[in-house]
């Protein structure tokens, strides 16, 4: 696996694979990888035969007083999981040389709609970040193809509608939530928890397979469903940023007209910021 630093290098070892004839597959991270980022990286060589993966803690998607600063940095182990996963170019660039005109580039891409509400109410500006270096890694790269996780349900689909009304040519797979054996979604911030915290944090799947298994059932009163799931999760101590059931392709609110709805939750474990989310189809 080859690694760069600079996006010269990185344009160069993609243009190489190219002139091969080779299909780019690309998996955005900020790093510390587990399971969840690996199945990406593989499905990414499932579907392509030049795999780029990249690692950048993005400045522009964290809020003043989020986690920028501890966000885990953990480059040489990130580097053995993605070699043994068969990526073939690792792009791990410095805040400077993605922003070399300060954080305060001029340029923001805003996918309004979808990315307000949820993460996008209590985390003013994130999904902005995001679809800015998004943008800056697709024109990069130049993939043929990305893969996101499913585990970012949002961030998915403001990929989805960022790429459709800028017809980005990159085709955008995702991937199912890789989860840890007692349920907890895997995560990066999962590592902030105490012994303690991590023995609750399953809590908030549990609480949406409930609600989902009401769906199935037959029940369609989405938010006394809301309500029921609210006081699951503060019941077992977790603060509920919010739990909300929507459809499954537009974020908007789910109706009896619904078709597939995704229950989505963000909850604080002491300082920790949990986000889960379950597709129910419904038809
Ligand atoms: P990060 O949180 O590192 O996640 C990178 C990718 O891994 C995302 O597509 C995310 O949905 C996926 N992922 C994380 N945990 C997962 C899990 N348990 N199962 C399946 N997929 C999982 O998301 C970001 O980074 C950033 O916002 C980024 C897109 C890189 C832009 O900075």
């Amino acid at each position: 696996m080859n690694i760069v630093k600079t996006i010269a290098d990185l344009r160069a070892a993609v243009a190489r694979a190219r002139s091969d004839g080779k299909r780019i597959g690309f998996v955005p991270t900020m790093g510390n990888l587990h399971a969840g980022h690996i199945a990406l990286v593989k499905k990414a060589g499932q579907r392509a035969d030049f795999v780029v993966a990249s690692i950048f803690v993005n400045p522009l998607q964290f809020g003043p007083n989020e986690d920028l600063d501890s966000y885990p940095r953990t480059l040489a182990a990130d580097q053995d999981k993605l070699f043994e996963a068969g990526c073939h170019l690792l792009f791990a660039p410095s805040v400077e040389e993605m922003y070399p005109h300060g954080q305060a580039q001029q340029t923001i891409v805003r996918v309004p709609g979808v990315s307000e509400g949820l993460c996008g109410g209590s985390r003013p500006g994130h999904f902005d970040g995001v679809s800015t270096v998004v943008t800056k890694l697709f024109n990069m790269v130049l993939p043929d193809l990305a893969v996101f996780g499913q585990k970012d349900y949002q961030q998915l689909a403001v990929i989805r509608t960022m790429v459709r009304d800028l017809n980005m040519p990159v085709q955008i797979l995702s991937e199912p939530i890789v989860r840890a054996e007692d349920g907890l979604a895997l995560s990066s911030r999962n590592g902030y928890l105490s012994a303690d915290e991590r023995a609750t944090a399953p809590v908030l799947y549990r609480s949406l397979k409930e609600l989902e298994t009401a769906i199935r059932g037959g029940r369609r009163d989405y938010p006394a469903l809301i309500a029921e799931g609210l006081n699951a999760l503060q019941a077992a101590g977790l603060r509920p940023d919010y739990l909300e059931i929507r459809n499954a392709v537009d974020l908007q609110p789910a109706s009896d007209a619904s078709t597939e709805v995704v229950i989505l939750a963000a909850a604080y474990l002491g300082k920790t910021r949990l986000i889960d989310n379950q597709l129910v189809d419904i038809r």
